[in-house]
């Protein structure tokens, strides 16, 4: 059998590395592109081509990953004692997982209250020192930068340069697998980090020869947390979408240059919006993410109806967690009857009606 090329070793040339670098690798990358087959009609554009980027595909389920293994990887370069992050969940599971193999300590602060279930039993399980914080995700943060002014550790919060140059090699991926770059690009937005390094890896595709064009770039904020698109830091983020539950995004600037520069956008989506898109995408396509990487599809929705898309553009969805790490909102939004039916022929064709 092949063995499974890290994600740095594969793209080496794009990235900050040496034969020094430690390479820690959890078989990151190389996600599948899957071409939508029933949601274009259902949506009333047929001609239209969505591709959905599975990254909740990733060994932890998100495309943290991507940016986990190189920000690993230095800080055991560089002989770091230990790791932190402040995360909605997916960072530390991330976080937790890589750092456990590279023997490094590892610590993550969480909002109390609003991870989801399966991201929370990650860190757990990985090993990591879990501290839950009576506060938002934006405070956990400050935090985090505070105690890395007082103590010897590496924050692998996408702060980390690294994170963003790791996270870059999905563009690279996505022009691979297309043969092109998209004409649009959507995606969520929480920290604004991840629409900024695909910016950057589309980039760099069109430069070293790999594409002839660049992508519009599409984020999409959370209505009850968008602080870009209303241009102020929300104090009080809220939204069901609990990964992108943040108020004040660190990489705010370079998220409004990747969407200038790209003739994008940076818009919002209410919840109903990314419920109804998050229920979509399972029913006509049969791929479950978690709510927040329906953003990004809730977006194109949204602008599929104000014609900012034609309805024959080439799109790609980035479905950026896997739907298996919030368990719980699936029975909220379905309330399925779960009554048990009596083991015998008889009940079983009366409720199912065969
Ligand atoms: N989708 C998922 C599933 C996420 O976990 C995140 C961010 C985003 C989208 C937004 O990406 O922050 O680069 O704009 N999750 C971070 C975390 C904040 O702590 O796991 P972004």
């Amino acid at each position: 059998m092949a063995k499974p090329i890290p994600l740095i070793e594969r793209y080496r040339e794009f990235l900050p590395i040496t034969d020094a670098t430690p390479i820690i690798s959890l078989g990151e990358g190389g996600t599948p592109l899957v071409k939508a087959s029933n949601l274009p009609r259902v949506l009333g554009v047929p001609e239209l081509q969505i591709h959905f980027k599975l990254e909740g595909l990733n060994p932890t389920g998100s495309f943290k990953d991507r940016g986990m293994t190189l920000a690993m990887s230095k800080a055991l370069e560089a002989k770091a004692s230990a790791v932190i992050c402040a995360s909605t969940g997916n960072t530390s599971a991330s976080a937790a997982a890589f750092a456990t193999k590279a023997g490094l300590p590892c610590y993550v602060l969480l909002p109390a209250g609003h991870v989801a279930l399966g991201k929370l039993a990650q860190a757990i399980l990985y090993g990591a020192k879990v501290v839950p914080i009576d506060g938002n995700f934006d405070q956990a943060l400050d935090l985090v930068r505070e105690l890395a002014e007082h103590c010897q550790i590496t924050i692998v919060n996408s702060i980390n340069p690294f994170r963003l140059e790791g996270q870059k090699t999905a563009a690279l991926e996505v022009i691979e697998q297309l043969e092109k770059a998209p004409d649009f690009l959507f995606i969520p937005v929480g920290n604004a980090g991840n629409i900024s390094a695909y910016w950057r890896g589309f980039k760099l595709g069109k430069s070293s020869g790999r594409s002839d064009s660049l992508p519009r770039m599409c984020g999409f904020e959370a209505s009850g947390s968008a602080a870009i698109v209303r241009g102020k830091v929300i104090e009080k983020p809220e939204t069901i979408a609990t990964a992108i539950r943040i108020g004040n995004p660190a990489s705010w600037q370079e998220a409004e240059r990747a969407a200038s520069e790209s003739n994008g956008l940076i818009d919002e989506v209410t919840d109903e919006e990314i419920l109804a898109a998050y229920q979509l995408i399972a029913r006509t396509e049969g791929i479950f993410c978690e709510p927040s990487s329906a953003a990004g599809v809730a977006g194109l929705i949204k602008h599929l109806k104000k014609g900012t898309v034609s309805s024959d553009a080439t799109v790609v969805c980035v479905l950026t967690g896997n739907g298996l790490k919030d368990p719980d909102t699936p029975l909220k939004v379905s309330k399925p009857d779960l009554t048990p039916v009596a083991a015998n022929l008889k009940s079983l064709r009366e409720a199912i009606g065969l």
